[in-house]
Parts: structure tokens; sequence; C-alpha cells
């Protein structure tokens, strides 16, 4: 087939980063499917820790979830002695994904097509006519089970949260974290046993990194959430902080509610509606339940997590990519064992706020949605990130992008870009 030459796919070896550096990032970052097998290669099967699960979901032996790392199929399992194991969901043999089921309990996973059987741990028990049929056929002499199991993920697990990886030589969860960020992470994993209290799943039809852009975001989220700045749950006066590891791939937007409810010297706010008035209003009755003041903390760790903690309602949004353009987002709404009803109840309540029908979080689905379609017809432009200037340094106001800058400095590095 002939190209014209406006036409022609511009190869990854002639993409070129804006000279200004990670105050842009050209659209195509958001569009080129070489960009994203690479993406897949080096971040998600590459040195990075994948959430896969909450121990929680598989507290008794045999018990697994499915889910995948990117967008490579996997299962997290507990074997008969309790320990954690992630394997790639697909046969040795042909490909085949071997446990279908969302979640369940299984000491073995048979392969629908040719009934090959693998352990939890991914080895493979045993396959039928290994041996052949009446002196025929069969598999060579030499075939050993042990060198066609299911592929393993290395395994940590750290406060009941459980994260995998392709590449076996990363450093601990805790040295890739960095002491701010590992710091805010136990902050809501202390150890205390958690409750998983329900799931959300929905589809973006936007690139990956459009969300943990968002999550970095927080100029947004007092001018597009019209829920936040009308009931008084977030403000861009409110005192607030945005903390990242040393490499910028974590970073942890901090935020404290203000005590005065209605918005005041805010005129570039346009969205507040002092016309609504909430019928129930136990949908926002927050009770302060961590040390410190902070009432909002959204932490993005790299590759694939934020764990959300809203005023009481805890999630983690786990990113699976499927396409250059289409990400799923997996949330999974979590308490505490030693909550009492009153606590489980005012967590899924607020609930109401996030998820794909979420009364904040319904506002970031349909922005990714444009953000997709601009760069999409925008290939050669790029978009623009100087608010807060030009650093990569924490700061102590929400007027920045300072964490967004940070994730493609990472990024670049990471991608050779
Ligand atoms: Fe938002």
């Amino acid at each position: 087939m002939e190209f014209s030459l406006a036409e022609r796919p511009i190869a990854l070896s002639d993409r070129r980063w804006p000279d200004a550096g990670v105050t842009r990032v050209p659209f195509w970052v958001y569009t080129d499917v070489a960009l994203y097998e690479r993406e897949q290669e080096r971040i998600f099967r590459g040195p990075s820790w994948s959430y896969v699960a909450l121990a929680a979901e598989i507290p008794e032996a045999g018990d697994f979830v499915r889910t995948s790392v990117g967008d490579v199929p996997v299962i997290v399992t507990r074997d008969r002695k309790g320990a954690v194991h992630v394997v790639v969901n697909r046969c040795a043999h042909r490909g085949v994904v071997v446990c279908n089921a969302a979640s369940g309990n299984a000491t073995t996973f048979t392969c629908p097509y040719h009934q090959w059987q693998y352990a939890s741990d991914g080895r493979l028990l045993g396959l039928p006519f290994k041996k052949g049929v009446g002196g025929h056929g069969g598999m060579p002499a030499d075939f050993d089970n042990a060198e066609h199991g299911l592929q393993q993920l290395c395994v940590i697990e750290r406060n009941g949260v459980v994260f995998a990886s392709f590449d076996h030589g990363l450093a601990s969860l805790e040295e890739y974290l960095g002491p701010t960020n590992l710091g805010w992470f136990d902050r809501v994993f202390d150890g205390r046993p958690l409750r998983v209290l329900g799931y959300q799943r929905q589809t973006v039809p936007a690139n990956w990194k459009l969300m943990f852009e968002n999550i970095k975001d927080p100029y947004h989220a007092s001018l597009l959430h019209v829920f936040l700045v009308t009931f008084g749950l977030f403000r861009a006066d409110n005192p607030s902080k945005t903390q990242m590891d040393a490499t910028g791939q974590h970073s942890v937007l901090v935020s404290q509610r203000s005590e005065q409810r209605e918005v005041t010297g805010t005129d570039d706010i346009k969205r507040v509606r002092h016309d609504l008035v909430l019928r129930d209003p136990t949908l926002l009755d927050p009770v302060r339940e961590f040390p410190g003041s902070a009432t909002v903390v959204m932490q993005t760790i790299w590759p694939n997590l934020i764990v959300q903690q809203q005023s009481n309602t805890l999630a983690m949004r786990q990113l699976v990519t499927r396409s250059v353009d289409e990400f799923e987002l997996h949330w999974t709404y979590f308490g505490y064992e030693s909550d009492d009803e009153e606590m489980t109840q005012r967590r899924l309540r607020q609930a109401n706020l996030m998820g794909p029908a979420g009364l904040v979080s319904i506002d970031d689905s349909e922005v990714m949605r444009l953000a997709q379609q601009g760069a999409a017809v925008g290939q050669h432009h790029e978009a623009l990130l100087e608010m807060g200037g030009a650093d990569l340094d924490d700061t102590d106001h929400m007027v920045t992008e300072v964490a967004i800058r940070a994730f493609y400095d990472h990024y670049r590095t990471v991608m050779e870009l």
C-alpha cells in the first residue's frame, strides 16, 4: 500500500521530545502504538513493582484472584502452605488462559484446551498422553515438566498489599518507594488487617498515563469537580502539599479540608453551585481516623496503583492497560477488620463520590476521554505543563503541575525519549 508523506507512520526512533523538556508533553505519547509496546516491555514487564491484590482477597489456602500486570493476564494465588504466588495466566503449551474465574478457590489450574495441569505456584503437574498411547506418540523422552510451568513473577507483600514484578532482581518495596512515600503508604497500610468492601470496574477510552496525570494534578481538583468545591471537600486555598520520591515516579498529594464550607474570594472557580444542597447530609460525615490533619491523600505508585483516601473512603485504583487508547480502572474499596458497622457504612456511603459513576470521579473519566480525543487529532502538538514553574521539587500548595513533570522526567529516562 502506498502512503502519502503525511500519512506515513512515524517510527519511534524518529520521535523527539520537545526541547523545552518536561514542561511539554508531546501528544504522541498517548497515541503511538510502538511506544505503548515499549511501555509494556520496559515499564510493566520491566523493573517495577505492580500492585496485584490485597492479601485480604485471598485469605485461605487455595484462594485466587485473576488480574493483569500491564496487559499480561496473571493469577494471584495462595498455595496450600499459605504462600502467595503470582503466575502468568497463559498455558505453556498453546498460550490459552488457564483460569477464567475472576476469583475462587483451587489448588490446581487446568488448561481447557489439552488439560495441562498446573499448581498454585505455576509448576506443571502433568499433561495427558505425555508418554503417548499404546507406544505411539507422546512427548519426547527428555521433556521436563519443570521447564514448562506458568511463568512466575517475583512477589512482595507489605502490610496486606501484594505487588509483583517480572524482574526478579528488583530492590525491596521499601527502597522502591523511598522514605517519604513509604511513610504515606504505611499511614493507610499500618498493619491492621484489611477488609474488602467491594469492587467497581470501568473501561476508560484514554491512554493510561492520563489517569496518573489526573491524580497528580491538584490544579484541576478545585476547578473541574463541582461536587468537591460546592460541598467544601477541596478548595484551592486548602493547606496542601505534593511530595515525590527521589526519582519522581511516585508521588502523593495531600490536602486538608477547610472548616469553612462557604467558598469565598475565588472568582477563578466558576463551578461552585450555591443552589445545590445534599438531601442526605450523611453522605458527607467524615470522621478523623488517621494521625495528622490531612483529609485527602492521593498516592500514585509507579506503574499501576493509586491509593485513595478521600475522607473515610479508602480504595486501591489499579490501572490495567488494554491498548494505547484504552485502560481499565479496577477499584477495590476497603476498610479494616476492626471497623465497627457504623464506620463500614460511612465508608460505603462516601464511596458514592468515587468509581465509574461517582459524584466526583465521573468528571475525571469524562475529561480523560476528551483529552485522548484532543491528543488523537493533535499529533504534532504538545501539552503545556508550566503551572508552578518548571521545577521538580516538592511543593506546599495546589497550584502546580510539578508531580506530572516529575512523572515524565522519570518516564523519559525509562523509555529513553
Ligand atoms: Fe479529579
